[in-house]
């Protein structure tokens, strides 16, 4: 057991007054201000309450939770099920940031009508603000919208299309590539996506789509131009047993923390210095001296017995 302080979430530190909550317009209220968004993948209560104190904007609830905890290969297989367990955790934390939840693989790829059933269930029974799906999608993001969910768009390398691109590649590498790229990214916000992740592709066609762009992007592999920017958190503080990719920055090496803090622990606990007496419990004075007296009886019975 841990003991937890559970109706978290962050407060402002000199009122205790809960802070304004990021909403979709309050994001496309950034983009008009020039203020720039900082998102950030988050998957379970620890994290995504330091985040939230951390005043990061938007929290995504990523399928790369399948790759960077759940230590699957790709993306592909994590369920429904999974993903809205993981979602309800990061709500609980959360007072501040919005909280978009990924589709995952297969979740939206049928009927329309089937993707939006399944994106109410991430609103419905997890507490997202926003569900983000892979792809121009227009159809879907237009009936995701009239259903009233905010709808995040990601275009660019897609990880739930691995099989199709023949591996995670930066995309939109041509003039060409990088106009389709310009439509799609217009025909999303048209069909009333309100805010676009922007993955794996050259930052000259990053910043061509967000310049006129009506909604904000939030980039990931795409440069500096665009209106905010999101990275995986295990990417962030090294977590994640692989060489990072040449967008990611290390902000710290929790790795190295946690291995050393556990080879502490193990060696304290194989030389006998933990617990400590201090780190023990105590029977009150009046108890240990009636347990002594009774441990004395039974000894000298014993003695007696075997005399
Ligand atoms: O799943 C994820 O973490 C993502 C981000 C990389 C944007 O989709």
């Amino acid at each position: 057991m841990s003991v937890t302080n559970l109706p978290g979430g962050s407060t402002s530190a000199s009122t205790g007054v809960p802070p304004t909550k990021v909403t979709m317009p309050a994001l496309a209220e950034m983009k008009r201000q020039g203020k720039t968004i900082a998102a950030l993948t988050a998957y379970d209560y620890p994290t995504s309450r330091l985040a939230d104190e951390a005043g990061i904007d938007l929290i995504l609830v990523g399928d790369s939770l399948a790759m960077v905890v759940l230590g699957q290969e790709n993306t592909l297989a994590i369920t429904v099920d999974e993903m809205l367990h993981h979602t309800r955790a990061v709500r609980r934390a959360v007072r501040r940031a919005m909280v978009v939840a990924d589709m995952p693989f297969g979740s939206y790829h049928g009927t329309i009508s089937e993707g939006v059933a399944n994106a109410i269930r991430f609103v419905k029974e997890a507490g997202a603000e926003a569900v983000k799906i892979e792809g121009p999608r227009i159809e879907l993001v237009r009936a995701l919208s009239e259903a009233e969910i905010p709808v995040v768009g990601h275009l660019g390398l897609t990880p739930q299309s691995l099989h199709r691109m023949g591996g995670y590649r930066v995309q939109a590498r041509s003039a060409e590539a990088a106009l389709q790229l310009k439509a799609d990214a217009h025909a999303l916000a048209l069909a009333g996506a309100g805010a676009l992740v922007l993955e794996g592709v050259p930052r000259e066609a990053a910043a061509a789509i967000t310049a006129d762009l009506p909604i904000p992007t939030i980039g990931i592999g795409a440069g500096p131009d665009c209106d905010g920017q999101i990275l995986v958190f295990h990417d962030l503080v090294n977590l994640t047993f692989a060489p990072a990719a040449k967008f990611v920055r290390r902000y710290a090496d929790a790795g190295a923390l946690i291995r050393t803090a556990i080879e502490h622990y193990r060696e304290d606990v194989e030389r006998r210095a933990f617990p400590s007496d201090e780190e023990s419990y105590h029977l009150p004075e009046a108890a240990r001296q009636a347990l002594e007296a009774s441990l004395a009886v039974i000894e000298n019975a014993s003695a007696l017995r075997k005399a």
